[in-house]
């Protein structure tokens, strides 16, 4: 039996954070370990929609590909690649725009969000700041997993609709010529993955601003964690780990041992200086030797180019075997 295949996307718009780590990263290479067949890729087109500076664009790729590689992804295992180096997702991204319904774009959450906001601040154009990019932006991700004959998409919860989104416009395509021209792809929740918080207390996300993030130098990281919100509990006062974000950071990285360690501090009194300070060691001796090699990458991009375009002649070769079918059931030669 072959193994079943996996493929995620990973935009590269911010710099990959703890949270990244614990929800998307551990679990995506835990997938590769468990034999499955994986194709991550850095869904650069995806980006283009929001960001619209050269130099940003192509550092936050190089950046997302050595995070990546830096914590232990092996293209000699996953298929590893740029969504840019594939241009039969291009292709496919048409025919499929041809079999979506305009109104399934209209209730795409992302899309929705944004006319939200503009109607809140009373701006008369409602689709203001929308770009056909961000409007069709599920289709351009149903031609990523649809080109790959996927089993599993891992995603976080915001993504769901977007899966869904690819089954339905697979649907109608095997519909419409009485075939299984495509595979009809499932979403795979992290069952147990749990928010880290970020510095303020709310989820760690790189649209609030409040991240740690990976690879900030020692000095960086310090200044960071010092900005982790805390109350005025005396330093000697017992405190309930669960309730504290520097806590709940720690448990993202440390073992559980540590963390049991660490909780029994908390509850016999620790000031929150040291609590940062027990935080701030764990984070730089948890990446510390993925540190050196991220380093060593982003000194010389040239080398993460290399392995994606390695990947991206994989990848390609498999997206042509699909496209070749999918144009011959619709009838284009
Ligand atoms: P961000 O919120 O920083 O923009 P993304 O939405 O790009 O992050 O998320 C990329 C992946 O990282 C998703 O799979 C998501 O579930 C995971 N992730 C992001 N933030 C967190 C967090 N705070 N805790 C756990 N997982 C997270
Ligand atoms: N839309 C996803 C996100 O914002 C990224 C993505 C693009 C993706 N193409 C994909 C995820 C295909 C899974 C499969 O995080």
């Amino acid at each position: 039996m072959t193994a079943r295949r996996v493929l995620t996307g990973i935009k590269p718009t911010g710099s990959p954070h703890v949270g990244n780590l614990l929800g998307a990263i551990r679990p995506a290479l835990r997938l590769v370990d468990e034999g499955l067949d994986a194709m991550y890729f850095i869904a650069d087109y995806h980006a283009l929609t929001s960001i619209h500076d050269r130099a940003q664009l192509s550092h936050l790729t190089h950046e997302v590909a050595a995070t990546w590689l830096a914590l232990g992804l092996d293209p000699a295992r996953v298929t590893f690649y740029r969504q840019s180096d594939v241009p039969e997702v291009f292709e496919l991204t048409w025919i499929l725009d041809c079999f979506t319904a305009k109104g399934w774009m209209n209730k795409a959450h992302a899309y929705k969000a944004v006319v939200q906001a503009n109607q809140e601040a009373g701006n008369a154009d409602a689709d203001a700041g929308v770009n056909m990019g961000l409007y069709s932006y599920p289709v351009l991700m149903a031609a990523d997993i649809l080109a790959f004959d996927v089993d599993y998409v891992p995603v976080g919860k915001d993504q769901v609709q977007h899966i869904e989104i690819a089954r339905d416009i697979a649907q109608k395509i095997n519909h419409t010529y009485k075939a299984e021209v495509l595979k009809l792809p499932a979403a795979k929740l992290e069952a147990h993955s749990a928010i880290v918080p970020g510095l303020d207390g709310k989820k760690m996300s790189k649209s609030y601003g409040n991240t740690v993030p990976l690879f900030a130098t020692a000095k960086e990281l310090k200044k960071t964690i010092n900005r982790i919100v805390t109350d005025s509990t005396p330093p000697e006062q017992p405190k309930d780990p669960e309730a504290s974000t520097i806590f709940q950071i720690y448990k993202a990285v440390a073992t559980p041992d540590e963390v049991r360690a660490l909780a029994d501090r908390y509850r016999s009194g620790i000031g929150w200086g040291d609590a940062k300070n027990a935080l701030y060691e764990r984070l730089l001796a948890e990446l510390g030797d993925a540190r050196t090699k991220y380093d060593a990458l982003m000194a010389d991009t040239k080398q993460i180019d290399v392995l994606l375009a390695q990947g991206a002649v994989r990848a390609r070769t498999m997206a042509r075997a699909t496209l070749d079918r999918v144009r011959h059931a619709i009838g284009i030669q």
